[in-house]
């Protein structure tokens, strides 16, 4: 615990129960109940390696291989950004918007920027009978996505696209087809990566992180591209980083969207922003 707590970690006690509960392969609510419990010896190397990654640095979310998101366990490794809690809200998000739509056709939803699934896999289990595509630039981000739909039993019911925002969907046939486009996308400002905590820095891939200049530039492209995917009263619905949100009014308007609403964080902190095209 010593030398978590010494390499900055700032839950030391909670993850050294992680990687021992890890390495025993038990839970940690076990460890806990039975903590005299005797480990066998080959347990202590195999801690000692796990023990090292983590004082890299390394997200604790590699080591044990998966994380838990909207109450499911998704596998986790450096092929893509860790699924965060806050995320929980585009999902939340999405599940309001399709609440309020009329009848009829089960809705077709899209997530661009899919990384390791966990958005469009939660709404797979929310909505079972919707349609759903999802696609990444990441050719490595799609193929944990496709793993992780292969472990919730949903790999034939999400359609898997590669490519750049919206041109993958187009190519696809989909212009005109969607009722609802998610996305997580990258929105940190290319100067604020070097001081992000090593995790997220030197283990997240980098083209899940850098917005461009102000964090934005994806953003833009999103509302100048995606519109032409929606059908009549479809909408997008955007998770956006720090201060970002209070901006997106304006820059939306200038791409023909109406902000509709915006929902914060545990924090209070605005996060995600729902619009419609004008
Ligand atoms: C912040 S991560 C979000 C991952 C996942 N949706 C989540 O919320 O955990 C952004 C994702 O967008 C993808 N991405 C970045 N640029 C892209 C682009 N131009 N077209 C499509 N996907 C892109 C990255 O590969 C990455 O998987």
């Amino acid at each position: 615990m010593r030398r978590l707590r010494r390499a900055g970690i700032e839950s030391p006690r909670l993850e050294a129960d992680l990687l021992l509960g890890h390495v025993l392969g038990c839970s940690r609510a076990e460890l806990l109940a039975r903590p005299e419990r005797p480990a066998p010896v080959e347990c202590a190397a195999a801690f000692e390696a796990a023990l090292l990654r983590r004082l890299r640095r390394e997200p604790i979310q590699h080591i044990l291989g998966r994380t838990e998101f909207w109450s499911m366990s998704f596998r986790t490794d450096a092929r893509a950004l860790v699924p965060r809690p806050e995320t929980e809200l585009l999902v939340q998000g999405a599940l309001e918007f399709l609440a309020g739509r009329a009848g009829g056709e089960p809705p077709a939803i899209a997530e661009i920027g899919v990384g390791a699934g966990a958005v469009i896999l939660a709404l797979a289990r929310e909505l079972p009978s919707a349609r759903l595509y999802a696609s990444d630039v990441s050719c490595e981000a799609l193929a944990l996505a496709a793993e992780n739909a292969r472990l919730h039993g949903v790999r034939e019911r999400v359609r898997f696209l590669e490519g750049d925002l919206a041109a993958p969907y187009l190519q696809a046939g989909l212009a005109g087809r969607l009722d609802l486009v998610l996305s997580n996308p990258p929105y940190i400002p290319s100067g604020d990566i070097a001081g992000l905590q090593p995790e997220v820095r030197e283990y997240d891939p980098r083209v899940a992180l850098d917005g461009g200049g102000d964090g934005l530039a994806i953003v833009r492209r999103l509302l100048k591209d995606a519109a032409v995917l929606l059908r009549a009263g479809g909408g997008m619905i955007l998770e956006l980083g720090l201060g970002q949100p209070a901006a997106m009014g304006g820059i939306a308007a200038v791409h023909g969207w109406r902000v509709e609403r915006v929902l914060r964080d545990h924090r209070g902190i605005e996060r995600v922003v729902a619009m419609r095209v004008v």
